[in-house]
């Protein structure tokens, strides 16, 4: 079993520090995470932000969609990830129904993944109809992520995860959705696979940075899900994924190997064993 090393602190990223990001033309980095160890991981890897996206319905609990997540499920997951997170920025995905229902229900669930999970900022999916839960929460001192495009919440509404905005009527609306949730206190907005050309305009409307996902390269920066990323997920390839690993593979060929020498009785050997 492995346990924590005591290691340096190095300096928190901060919202602060992303929207200086944009300032100077350096590129954000963002990935998802849901648990200690894989948090840790992209910590030291020197990732600046960590989501814990309710994305974690779909790759942690098998879900086909990221509705069922809740509220409680989400914070066990941040105070995971907050615990090994020591230099990036951890952000909580608010998930479905626990901020669409009213402005004061909005901050009663953002109040609690700061406080009780530990996070350090929350994202809400949507534009200009949640502007006024963003307002409030803003106001009470918490920091706000937008996402914007294909917001898979609301992935029965739109019926299909094909990219969106591509009319100038949907694409019209985007770009005001972002300046409103720009004027209503995000500190950041993911655009989520929205045509490329669109993504630069907003980004370039914004002075917050925007983070893209299958929205192109002129983004403020990038983020995936780690789990796609490292090539866990065979079934998911589309266009904007690049993957940085087969992990598929190799853990298929380590847990076949582990499976092998059990069933040989070649593990344990000698030196593997406790002989007084
Ligand atoms: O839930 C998630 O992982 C996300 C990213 C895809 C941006 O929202």
């Amino acid at each position: 079993m492995s346990t924590r090393q005591p290691s340096e602190k190095s300096t928190r990223i901060t919202t602060r520090t992303v929207v200086e990001m944009k300032g100077h033309g350096e590129k954000i980095s963002m990935l998802t995470a849901y648990d200690y160890t894989m948090a840790r991981i992209i910590d030291q890897a020197g990732i600046d932000i960590i989501l814990v996206g309710d994305s974690a319905s779909n790759v942690m609990a098998g879900h086909e969609t990221t509705l069922p997540i809740t509220l409680e499920q989400m914070m066990y997951h941040t105070a995971c990830v907050v615990r090994g997170a020591e230099r990036s920025l951890v952000v909580a995905d608010l998930p479905f129904m626990s901020y669409q229902v009213t402005d004061t229900g909005a901050l009663e669930s953002a109040g609690r993944m700061m406080k009780e999970a530990g996070a350090h900022a929350v994202k809400l999916e949507g534009g200009h109809t949640i502007v006024g839960s963003i307002r409030k929460i803003v106001d009470a001192g918490i920091p706000v992520m937008g996402h914007l495009g294909l917001t898979p919440q609301s992935i029965f509404k739109f019926g299909t995860y094909k990219v969106r905005a591509t009319d100038d009527e949907e694409a019209e609306q985007l770009m005001d959705d972002a300046l409103q949730i720009q004027e209503a206190g995000c500190f950041a907005v993911v655009l989520e696979k929205i045509p490329s050309g669109l993504a630069e305009r907003v980004t370039a409307a914004l002075s917050v940075p925007t983070i893209g996902i299958g929205a192109g390269d002129r983004c403020d920066g990038q983020v995936l899900v780690t789990h796609d990323m490292l090539g866990l997920n065979k079934d998911f390839s589309p266009r904007f994924l690049r993957r940085y690993a087969d992990l598929f593979t190799d853990m298929t060929k380590a847990f076949q190997q582990y499976r092998s020498d059990v069933k040989k009785g070649l593990f344990p050997d000698r030196n593997e064993q406790y002989d007084k």
